[in-house]
């Protein structure tokens, strides 16, 4: 069996050869705050989030798109083979993908502990080109291609020439930071403190990158940062859009930053190509939009921004020749072996 594991900051995500995507889970865990225990993985503890009883910790496993928390990856890869392999005989063989920024000793780390998780083999991939295959860009293209990765902890910016990473940056302006942004403005602001998750909900569902026409507005419900009395609040698309400007801003000018240090030939393919927005940032309204008018370049959107990252693995599992060709990072030589013989099969 092969499983491609998207280990996300905000999402994780399951993708099995022959199957597709069979998981997808909040990437977070609630451990036991006395003796470190994990006591519950996923979905069923992000509702704990700023809620959690003292006895137990939630932690995100995953920080700017590395790992924070090494015994709960370990214990959510353990977690999830067993879930897909049971008892079988024979382990798994395990990809998983990392940002463009991580060093090599975490990428050693992230491998040693995928075997340590019961994989019998296992390989990185560098995630944005994943991203990019999954949202149906065509590598074989020979000129430059735009692929920006906008995930919870980290956006990843890449471009890419002929099967291979020509260039990439990854940078920690990502979904996180702009619910950091609209908690920062709604206490100056308003004088009302809210948690992460209500900051989440209100840049998802009045969240926009530009100002909106008409302007929405929903009830919010949060703390007087003077009484600490509980209040209820109406907070509309637009104070959003100001909270978020100046990181959207920074987002922005990591994109034009990769653009200037493209080759102009290069440069010129993705002026006619556009650029591809993958990861659950893309979803952020009006961001195409934003991006079309500050780089003049065209900006679509991928399909299932979320799943772009698990479903390339998937493409890279079937067609290895994306393996050879980059700096893929396998624990053994004889790794990369077994795509090839499986593809054979
Ligand atoms: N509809 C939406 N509007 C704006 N942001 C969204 C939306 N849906 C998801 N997100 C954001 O996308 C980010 C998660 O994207 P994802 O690709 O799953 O991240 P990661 O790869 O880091 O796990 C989060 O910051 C989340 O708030
Ligand atoms: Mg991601």
């Amino acid at each position: 069996m092969q499983i491609g594991i998207d280990l996300g900051t905000t999402s994780i995500l399951v993708y099995v050869r022959g199957k597709g995507i069979v998981l997808e889970e909040a990437s977070i865990a609630a451990l036991d705050a006395k003796t470190g225990d994990v006591k519950a993985l996923g979905n069923k503890v992000h509702q704990m989030v700023g809620r959690n009883p003292k006895s137990l910790r939630v932690v995100h496993p995953m920080r700017d798109g590395v790992i924070s928390e090494f015994t709960v990856i370990h214990a959510m890869i353990a977690h999830y083979i067993k879930k897909l392999c049971g008892n079988r005989l024979f382990k798994p063989t395990v990809m998983s993908c990392t940002p463009a920024s991580v060093t090599g000793l975490e990428r050693s780390a992230i491998l040693e502990l995928a075997i340590a998780a019961g994989a019998s083999r296992a390989c990185l991939v560098e995630e944005p080109f994943a991203a990019a295959l999954g949202a149906g860009m065509d590598l074989t293209f020979p000129g430059g291609q735009m692929v920006v990765d906008i995930g919870g902890g980290t956006t990843d910016v890449a471009v890419f020439t002929m099967d291979a990473m020509a260039l990439s940056r990854s940078v920690k302006v990502a979904g996180n930071l702009l619910e950091d942004a609209i908690i920062r403005y709604l206490r100056r602001e308003r004088n009302v403190i809210v948690g992460q998750l209500t900051a989440e909900n209100i840049k998802k569902q009045v969240g926009c990158a530009c100002l909106r026409r008409p302007e929405l507005a929903i009830p919010v419900r949060g703390q007087s940062y003077t009484t600490h009395m509980p209040v209820q609040i109406e907070v509309s698309s637009t104070e959003a859009s100001l909270a978020m400007r100046e990181c959207l801003r920074d987002m922005t000018n990591v994109i034009r930053g990769v653009l200037e240090e493209t080759p102009p030939e290069m440069a010129g393919d993705i002026d006619s190509q556009g650029i591809t927005l993958t990861g659950g940032g893309a979803l952020l309204r009006g961001l195409d939009s934003l991006l079309q008018k500050e780089t003049g370049l065209r900006v679509r959107t991928a399909q299932n921004p979320v799943q772009c990252v698990a479903l390339g693995m998937g493409v890279m599992m079937e067609h290895p020749k994306f393996l050879r060709n980059n700096n893929v990072l396998f624990r053994t030589d004889d790794d990369i072996g077994e795509f090839e013989r499986n593809r054979n099969l």
